[in-house]
């Protein structure tokens, strides 16, 4: 994962904007929905959150309150650093967080949870748990083309291949893994859960 996100920093936002290679692909309802999520996330509540595998910070932007940001990839955070010139920027392992118990309110984790198998998920959880108060997961919606558990080939912009773990939610499956909580969010292409341990 770590070589393929390092590579992939760059140009990892043409995922949300619809350029690159996604330039080609159909993805109905997408601008109208990723504006919703965005909002959504803009409208959590500020509190002293930690954003989990940040990425280039493209949702954490909209996280409101203290922020620190956590990525194990250089690439990817010296993007977010540029993005988020407020927020506290840490490269760590997320399953491993270098924070004291109950160092936040609120955790946060957009499109990660979904790329963890089942020991590392369940210790993310827990890690998570330990950390913050609040758990808030945003990941991909169940969709009519793909399994909900698969491999994936990532083809990048120069070409280079990579296999990855990708699971896709429907936000009550989502919410019953946690041990409960809420749908902040359901459509077709994201879901947002709220969970408290
Ligand atoms: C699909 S991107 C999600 C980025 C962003 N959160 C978003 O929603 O757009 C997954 C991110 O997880 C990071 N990542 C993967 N494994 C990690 C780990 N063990 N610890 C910290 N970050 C990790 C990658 O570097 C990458 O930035």
């Amino acid at each position: 994962m770590k070589r393929y996100y390092d590579t992939r920093a760059p140009e990892y936002d043409e995922w949300y904007l619809g350029l690159g290679v996604f330039a080609q692909r159909d993805r109905p309802g997408w601008f109208q929905e990723l504006d919703e999520l965005e909002a959504a996330v803009a409208e959590l509540p500020a509190a002293q959150t930690l954003d989990v595998a940040c990425g280039t910070g493209y949702l954490t932007r909209h996280l409101r309150g203290e922020i620190t940001a956590l990525d194990q990839s250089e690439q990817m955070l010296a993007i977010a650093r540029r993005r988020l010139p407020e927020a506290t920027v840490v490269r760590a392992d997320a399953l491993a967080l270098p924070f004291p118990d109950k160092a936040f309110e609120r955790v946060f984790t957009g499109h990660f949870y979904g790329h963890l198998e089942r020991s590392q998920r369940e210790r993310f959880v827990a890690e998570a748990r330990r950390v913050g108060d609040e758990l808030v997961i945003v990941d991909s919606a169940v969709r009519p083309d793909h399994a909900r558990e698969e491999w994936q080939q990532r083809v990048l912009n120069d070409g280079s291949q990579f296999q990855v773990y990708k699971r896709f939610f429907e936000g009550d499956d989502l919410i019953g893994e946690l041990g409960g909580g809420v749908a902040l969010h359901r459509g077709s292409w994201f879901v947002m859960v709220s969970s408290h341990g």
